[in-house]
């Protein structure tokens, strides 16, 4: 029997609560306001034969884009009992996200996975990277350029929202947080969490729960514009190791940390990628911010936002129409990599993951340049 998707409502809730808790919790009861949507979300319930079978949420975001902000619709929360998995009803969830979303206005999708390689089978894929950098406070740098730092519990959070802004700009894949998402974050950790700024007005910015005494330090969150502001954060993080080492924080690939502090004793990993999924190939290329000129055609190959057009651009605009023939074919994953950019689509095609004419790739090369993408928000 075919799986329906329906939207949720107050009825679900007692069942929800149910199946969440044993996804998500453990099977530790869920409050009433932890299942009811919070602002900018809305939840999804499968049914199979009128019975619900599983359930997940859609939450209201963008991705950036050479400074603009593509609608994107960030899933999480889903979720299926024990007894009715394994049977395709997260499949059927996907195909629905993949389908419907773009008539709900979402032209991308992102969310975290429990499994990559699953979701990867419905045409989403891991685009940037999260670098975890763990680093004794021995080996963080000294400076005297630094900026004054001032301490303030999470309700400051409006003097760090304008560094956010800025820093979501400069990145791909960023969500550009409302004031209601910054106040609902930080959860049940909220009166416990320290937000640090530096300089005034703010340069930088760490967010963090104390950790236990001589225990690892992990900041939650932290964000500069300035490479000032870097280092102010860096010299925090020295100052904080004196009795809980060593640091651990994120920063995005092209990691300013990275390129000057890298050191014998530091380690850096990969984690916890986020992946994304064009649902609206047109509406997701008209975010792109063209300085020069161009034309190609491309195929996307997917069951469900797949076509074949032929991009004209100029700094005035983009025009995508419906074309007959390509000159450049890739799978819809590796096209959303390359709308964000990263893996760029020089990168893809370089490594046989995008097939083209030379010619073509050139022109496309100019619209889909390279550009860090990175996604600070857990959902
Ligand atoms: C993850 C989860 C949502 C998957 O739900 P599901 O309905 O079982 O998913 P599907 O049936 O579509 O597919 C799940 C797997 O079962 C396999 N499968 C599907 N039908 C099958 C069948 N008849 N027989 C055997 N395997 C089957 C799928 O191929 C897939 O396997 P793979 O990941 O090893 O490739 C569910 O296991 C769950 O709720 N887990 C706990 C919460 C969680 O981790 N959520 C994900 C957050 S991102």
């Amino acid at each position: 029997m075919a799986v329906e998707i329906r939207e949720f409502t107050d009825a679900d809730e007692e069942w929800a609560a149910g199946v969440w808790s044993i996804a998500f919790r453990d099977g530790l009861p869920l409050t009433k306001e932890e299942v009811e949507p919070a602002f900018g979300e809305e939840h999804f319930v499968a049914e199979r034969d009128g019975r619900p079978v599983g359930l997940f949420s859609v939450h209201s975001m963008t991705a950036t884009r050479d400074g603009n902000a593509i609608p994107c619709a960030g899933i999480a929360s889903v979720a299926v009992p024990p007894e009715e998995r394994r049977s395709g009803v997260a499949e059927a969830m996907m195909n629905w996200c993949a389908n419907e979303l773009r008539h709900r206005g979402f032209a991308i999708g992102s969310l975290y996975a429990f499994s990559e390689a699953y979701y990867r089978k419905f045409g989403w894929e891991c685009a940037g990277h999260r670098v975890s950098i763990t680093c004794p406070s021995s080996k963080l740098p000294e400076s005297d350029d630094v900026l004054p730092i001032a301490r303030h519990s999470y309700d400051a959070w409006p003097q760090a929202k304008t560094v956010y802004d800025a820093f979501a700009k400069r990145y791909s894949g960023m969500n550009c947080r409302s004031d209601e998402g910054w106040d609902k974050m930080r959860g049940k950790s909220r009166d416990r969490t320290l937000l640090f700024l530096a300089g005034d007005p703010p340069e930088a910015y760490a967010m963090l729960v104390l950790a236990p005494w001589r225990e690892k330090q992990f900041i939650s969150e932290c964000a500069w514009t300035t490479a000032r502001g870097h280092r102010s954060l860096l010299a925090l993080f020295r100052a904080l190791g004196v009795n809980r080492d060593p640091i651990e924080w994120y920063e995005p690939s092209d990691s300013p940390f990275l390129a000057s502090f890298l050191d014998y004793g530091v380690e850096v990993s990969l984690t916890r990628p986020v992946m994304y999924r064009v649902f609206d190939v047109p509406k997701a290329i008209s975010y792109l911010r063209p300085t020069t000129s161009g034309e190609f055609t491309i195929r996307v190959a997917d069951s469900f936002a797949g076509g074949t057009w032929r991009v004209k651009y100029d700094p005035a605009g983009i025009v995508v129409t419906q074309a007959d023939h390509a000159e450049i074919t890739m799978s819809l994953g590796h096209f959303t990599q390359a709308l964000l950019g990263e893996p760029s689509l020089s990168d893809l095609a370089r490594q046989g993951l995008a097939e083209a004419d030379p010619v073509a790739l050139q022109s496309a090369v100019r619209l889909f340049t390279p550009h860090p993408t990175y996604c600070m928000d857990f959902f």
